[in-house]
């Protein structure tokens, strides 16, 4: 796909070397920036970092408020400051909510939701003074859909959306954006066991009126567009990038 975005000279910090991460973070080092990435696995790591000397990563597990707070000092020694900060490290776990025990909400929770709030927080806190920076969070149409065995994910990315708006609101006049990108069903770790049990990638294909499920590389325009100087009277928006699934 033939890059349209000028990132030259841009410092990113990319939370999440997965599937969206990692595509993410090559079409913004294609596109000029220097990237840093965090995630708790060395092997994601290492893969998105290979053969781009302008991608770098730091190992970190982003559970508690001190490990997210650490990693967005050291990303700032290491990049010299943070012009875009992109959130998308996720974990989900599907059971009807009577069989959900509390270490899986809790979990859920402090991956998706905490984990947004603490390292938002801590970019918002170099941007703002700086009087300039683009946040965009990975959320999901089920922030918005009423997916069955999907609570604790829901609430985190219904939680995700509306710590985007706060965010949006206080750090608008500071030259800082917040936003959101909300993929569909997308081709990655997260989904791939899933959508391998009998019966279920047909079911769901038919539910998006795109008729396929979506790819990595489906959301990084979307992400790159609201990660840019294009972008910068757009703030506190969910963007859909979803193939029309919740159209219907
Ligand atoms: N794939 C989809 O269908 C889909 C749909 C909607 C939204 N999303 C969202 O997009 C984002 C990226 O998801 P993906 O599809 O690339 O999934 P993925 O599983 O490929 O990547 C998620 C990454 O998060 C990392 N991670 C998990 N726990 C962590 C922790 N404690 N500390 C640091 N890193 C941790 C994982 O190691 C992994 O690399 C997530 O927020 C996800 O909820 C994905």
């Amino acid at each position: 796909m033939r890059t349209t975005w000028d990132f030259t000279g841009a410092r990113a910090l990319v939370a999440g070397a997965g599937g969206i991460g990692a595509a993410v973070t090559s079409a913004l080092a294609e596109a000029g920036a220097n990237v840093l990435v965090l995630d708790v696995d060395e092997a994601k790591m290492d893969k998105v970092c290979q053969g781009a000397d302008s991608v770098n990563g730091l190992t970190t597990d982003l559970t508690s408020a001190d490990a997210c707070r650490a990693a967005v000092d050291r990303s700032v020694q290491l990049l010299g400051g943070i012009d875009v900060f992109v959130h998308a490290v996720g974990v989900n776990d599907r059971r009807p909510v009577l069989e959900t025990p509390d270490e899986v909400w809790e979990r859920l929770r402090a991956v998706n939701l905490d984990s947004a709030f603490w390292l938002g927080r801590a970019v918002g806190a170099v941007m703002v003074p700086a009087g300039h920076g683009r946040i965009v969070f990975l959320s999901s149409v089920s922030g918005l859909l009423a997916h069955k065995d999907h609570a604790p994910y829901a609430a985190t990315k219904g939680g995700v959306n509306q710590l985007m708006r706060v965010m949006a609101r206080e750090w608008a006049a500071s030259g800082v954006t917040v936003n959101a990108v909300a993929p569909g069903y997308t081709e990655t770790d997260l989904t791939r066991a899933y959508l391998s049990e009998p019966g279920i990638r047909a079911s769901l294909e038919t539910l998006v009126p795109a008729g396929r499920l979506g790819r990595p590389e489906d959301l990084t325009g979307p992400v790159l567009f609201l990660a840019s100087d294009q972008a910068a009277f757009v703030t506190g928006q969910v963007l859909y990038a979803d193939g029309g699934r919740t159209l219907v």
